[in-house]
């Protein structure tokens, strides 16, 4: 196939729970979803194609791009298959690339075997074809093949983003259980905070949420902030397309928000660490950092959203504490953020009751493995205590 002008499906990857944002997502693009799983959209496109989804999905994980797909029931047949592809015109014999799969088939008991037939196949191709072999190794930092193997159906895929596309490249300070920048922008979507009214995110740890909630009401591209993607390692990239699609899609951003943003933590260590995650992320103007127990941060009139994401605590004692905690978050949100939107992103549905404010929608989430939900509070007056 040619790379860059023909038509092929592209599969993007995302958390569990995030689909419907991802698609959300596409169709504002103009992509069509030819169909869902439960952590992938499928769209389709060219090449060309992928370089806009990379700069502009906020949800996603990684974009992978069809090469070819064929019958498989052995190593064997995976290896003579994926010889037949053509290589030589995608990848240089000087380049680098690394093989990451996804291989469910009761006759193979460990994944890296067909891996390693996928790479065998395609350095021997290019060697045959341009007498070199391209090196070969981990790094996901040039160009990735993504291999996914389910009963009989074998799929080819590059991996156009190479690192996944959570690592936005503002994050240099995690701290503890940050969550996910692909995940938080999915919350952030799910609030429905499109930039205008007050963004309020007591316990901000890192700043993530605040951090993607500016770049999102600021209509700046996530993947402005990165240099690098697995794209840009195939033969045939064009570097001048890109860089006119980054200024055009920079020129497009607003410079000024129209409400307050408003980022807090009671340790002083992830405040530092957010601001300078913020500074990266070219936000730190847009939000007021602040170092103060949860129920201290300021709360100015005139409402938008105020999302809180609290330890869920796994030992007993903690719990216990975390209980007053949560209980305490109820009084905040009841007392200080009358007309506001409300939001509790947790993964103890326990401790989530004793909030003690009637949720008006529970979202879904997953936190890598743990079952997470998004809790939405209407915040009028004299909020009942019922859930
Ligand atoms: C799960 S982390 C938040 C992670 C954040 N969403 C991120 O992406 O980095 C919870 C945060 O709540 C903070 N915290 C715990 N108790 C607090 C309190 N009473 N007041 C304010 N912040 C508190 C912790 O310092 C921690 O940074």
């Amino acid at each position: 196939m040619s790379l860059w002008t023909e038509k092929s499906r592209i599969v993007i990857t995302c958390a569990k729970g995030v689909t419907p944002f991802l698609k959300q997502e596409l169709l504002s693009l103009g992509f069509p979803v030819l169909s869902e799983g439960r952590a992938e959209v499928e769209t389709e496109g060219t090449m060309v194609d992928t370089l806009r989804l990379n700069l502009l999905i906020r949800t996603g994980q990684r974009v992978l791009f069809l090469v070819d797909s064929f019958r498989v029931e052995t190593p064997d047949d995976l290896y003579r298959r994926i010889l037949r592809i053509r290589w030589e015109d995608y990848i240089s014999e000087e380049g680098y690339f690394s093989v990451t799969s996804s291989v469910h088939n009761p006759s193979i008991k460990d994944s890296r075997y067909p891996n390693v037939k996928c790479k065998d196949a395609v350095v021997d191709r290019i060697k045959e074809k341009r007498g070199r072999r391209p090196d070969t190794g981990p790094e996901r930092d040039r160009v990735v093949i993504h291999l996914h193997w389910r009963g009989n159906l074998g799929q080819v895929y590059f991996d156009t983003s190479g690192e996944p596309l959570s690592k936005r490249g503002y994050r240099m300070i995690p701290l503890k259980a940050p969550m996910q920048e692909t995940l938080a922008a999915a919350v952030v979507l799910s609030t429905g905070w499109t930039g205008s009214g007050n963004f309020i995110n007591p316990m901000c740890g890192s700043g993530t949420l605040a951090i993607e909630a500016a770049l999102m009401g600021l209509g700046r591209a996530p993947g402005l902030l990165r240099n690098n993607y697995g794209f840009m390692h195939l033969k045939g990239f064009d570097e001048s397309s890109w860089k006119t699609l980054r200024r055009k899609v920079r020129a497009e951003a607003k410079d000024r928000l129209d409400g307050r943003m408003i980022a807090t933590d009671i340790s002083q260590q992830a405040v530092e660490a957010a601001k300078k995650n913020a500074m990266t992320a070219g936000v730190e103007r847009f939000v007021e950092f602040g170092v103060c127990d949860f129920s201290e941060t300021p709360v100015p009139d005139r409402g938008g959203v105020v999302v809180l994401n609290p330890e869920y605590g796994d030992r007993m004692g903690e719990i216990e504490e975390l209980g007053r905690t949560y209980r305490g978050i109820g009084d905040f949100l009841k007392k200080k953020c009358q007309g506001y939107r409300g939001y509790v992103f947790t993964g103890n549905l326990d401790l989530a009751k004793k909030v003690g404010l009637r949720t008006k929608r529970k979202i879904l989430f997953y936190n890598g493995p743990i079952e997470c939900r998004l809790l939405e509070y209407d915040l009028y007056e004299g909020s009942r205590k019922r859930y």
